[in-house]
C-alpha cells in the first residue's frame, strides 16, 4: 500500500518535463513480437504498467530490459502464446498482445485482461475484428484461445473508434494476406505513434489520426527504433493540478495540439495559457468560474482520461459545471471521496454536476483507480490542511515519479511506500 502525502495551499512554480505516455508504449512494447527483431524505445516512463508488459515479453521468451528510459527488447527468442491469468489480469493493454501475437504465431491463448474497473470493458469489438480477418476464436469462461493459419486482410467497420481495437487490429493485420482498412478508427495520437513504430518495423501503415487506417504487409527490418511520446494525460493532470492550487508552470517537451481541449476548458476556467509547439505555460490565480457544459469523447474530443483531473480542479470554481462522460460506464468513483474534501458533487447516471465550493479540507481518501486517484492529488493540492492517499498502486500505473515532478514545482507532496 502506498501512501501520498499533501500539504494543500501552496502555489505551482517552476517548469518540467512531462513523462513518456504510458498508453503509447504499452501497445508498441506488444508490437515488438510481430517479427523477430531488435527495438529500441526510447522515452519510455518507468511504470508498473510498462513493467507488467516487458514481464510478459519475458514470458513469452523475448528479452526486455529497461535502464532509464530506454527499453531494449529483442523477440527472436519468442518460445510460447499463451499469457498467464496472473500477468494478464495487471492491465487492460495486455489484450493487444493478441493481435501481436496471432500475427507471429499464428495462435494467442490469453485471459480477459484487467486494469482500471470503469465499468463493463468488453473486448467484442476485437474478437469480431479478429474474426473478419479468419481467426478461429474460442471463448471459454474469461479464456480466449485465438488461432489463424493465415490471417488475410479485410475492411472492417468500426461502429465505436475503439483504441484498443483499432491497435489490436493493426498489430494483426502486419503479417496478414493482403490489404487491411480499419473504417471508424480510432483517431488518438497514440494510434499515429503505433504507425510510426510499425513503420520502422517495416510495415506499411498509413493514415492513423484520421478515421481510416490501411495496412498493407510487413517487409521486416533488422532493428525497430522509436521515440515515445509525451503524456498527454500526465500534461493535462499536472495543469490541472497548477490551475487548481494557482501559480505558474511551463510544461516542457509536450504537444499542445494533443490536450488542446483540456487547454481549452483551463482557459475558460479563468487560466491564461501561452502555448508554443513543444511547451505550455499556464499562469493560475486559482480563483476559477466554472465552465458550463463538457462532455468526454474520442480523440479529438475531451479525453475521458483527463475528465476525473479536471473536475478536481473545479471543485473550488466560481458557479457551476456540469460534465457528461460519454466514454465508460462508471468513471466517477472518485466522487464520494472527492465529497469527503467538502465538494459538492452530484452524480445522476453519466452527468456530474459540480457547484464549486469556498474551501476544501484535506481528509484521509482512498484512491479507487489510476485517473481517480491522480484527481485526488489535484484536489488536495487545492485544499487546506493535509490529505492523504490511501494508494493500491493506482496512480503508480500511470504517473512516473509523481511526487518528485510535483515537489520540483512546489507543491508539498511525497510518497510514503
Ligand atoms: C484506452 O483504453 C486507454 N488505455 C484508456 O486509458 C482510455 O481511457 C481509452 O482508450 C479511451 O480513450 C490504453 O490505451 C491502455 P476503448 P481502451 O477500447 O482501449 C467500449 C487510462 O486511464 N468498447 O477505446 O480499453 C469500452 O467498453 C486508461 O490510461 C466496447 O464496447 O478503450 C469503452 O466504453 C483507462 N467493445 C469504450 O468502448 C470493445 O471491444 C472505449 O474503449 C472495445 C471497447
Amino acid at each position: 500500500m502506498e501512501l501520498w502525502h499533501i500539504r494543500g495551499g501552496r502555489k505551482l512554480d517552476g517548469a518540467c518535463f512531462v513523462q513518456g505516455s504510458k498508453n503509447a508504449s504499452l501497445p508498441i512494447i506488444a508490437a515488438s513480437i510481430i517479427c523477430p527483431m531488435r527495438s529500441e524505445l526510447m522515452n519510455v516512463p518507468q511504470l508498473r504498467d510498462v513493467d507488467a508488459a516487458l514481464r510478459i515479453l519475458r514470458h513469452l521468451g523475448c528479452s526486455a530490459e529497461q535502464g532509464g528510459g530506454d527499453v531494449y527488447i529483442d523477440s527472436s527468442g519468442l518460445s510460447g502464446s499463451a499469457i498467464p491469468h496472473s500477468l494478464m489480469e495487471e492491465m487492460r493493454s495486455s489484450v493487444i498482445f493478441m493481435g501481436a501475437l496471432i500475427a507471429r504465431c499464428g495462435e494467442a491463448r490469453l485471459s480477459l485482461p484487467g486494469g482500471c474497473q470503469l465499468g463493463k470493458r468488453p473486448i467484442d469489438l476485437h474478437l469480431s475484428a479478429l474474426r473478419q480477418m479468419g481467426a478461429d476464436i474460442e471463448e471459454d469462461g474469461g479464456e480466449i484461445f485465438c488461432r489463424a493459419s493465415k490471417l488475410r486482410g479485410a475492411e472492417i467497420l468500426l461502429p465505436f473508434p475503439s483504441v484498443g481495437a483499432t491497435e489490436n487490429i493493426m498489430l494483426a493485420a502486419c503479417t496478414a494476406k493482403g490489404e487491411t482498412v480499419i473504417r471508424g478508427a480510432a483517431r488518438e495520437p497514440e494510434i499515429v505513434a503505433l504507425q510510426g513504430y510499425l513503420r520502422s518495423m517495416g510495415a506499411q501503415v498509413q493514415g492513423a489520426g484520421s478515421g481510416t487506417v490501411v495496412i498493407s504487409g510487413l517487409r521486416p527490418e533488422k532493428q525497430a527504433v522509436c521515440r515515445i511520446i509525451p503524456d498527454r494525460i500526465v500534461a493535462a493532470t499536472i495543469a490541472c493540478a497548477a490551475a487548481a492550487a494557482g501559480g505558474q508552470v511551463e510544461l516542457r517537451g509536450v504537444d499542445p495540439e494533443q490536450f488542446s481541449t483540456v487547454l481549452h476548458f483551463l482557459n475558460q476556467a479563468g487560466c491564461d495559457i501561452i502555448s508554443t509547439n513543444r511547451s505550455v505555460r499556464l499562469f493560475s490565480d486559482g480563483k476559477l468560474q466554472g465552465v458550463g457544459e463538457l462532455s468526454t469523447a474520442p480523440y479529438p474530443g475531451f479525453p475521458t482520461d483527463a475528465q476525473p483531473v479536471l473536475m478536481a480542479a473545479l471543485l473550488k470554481a466560481q458557479g457551476r459545471t456540469v460534465i457528461t462522460e460519454t466514454i465508460f460506464e462508471n468513471r466517477y468513483r472518485q466522487v464520494p471521496e472527492l465529497r469527503r474534501l467538502g465538494a459538492d458533487i452530484s452524480v445522476s447516471g453519466r452527468v456530474a454536476e459540480i457547484w464549486g465550493v469556498e474551501c476544501l479540507h484535506g481528509t484521509a481518501l482512498t484512491a479507487t483507480d489510476l485517473r481517480g486517484g491522480a484527481a485526488m492529488i489535484v484536489a488536495g493540492l487545492a485544499s487546506q490542511g493535509e490529505t492523504v492517499i490511501c494508494d493500491d498502486g493506482h496512480v503508480t500505473r500511470g504517473y512516473e515519479r509523481f511526487d518528485m515532478r510535483l515537489r520540483s514545482l512546489g507543491a508539498d507532496i511525497y510518497l510514503e511506500y
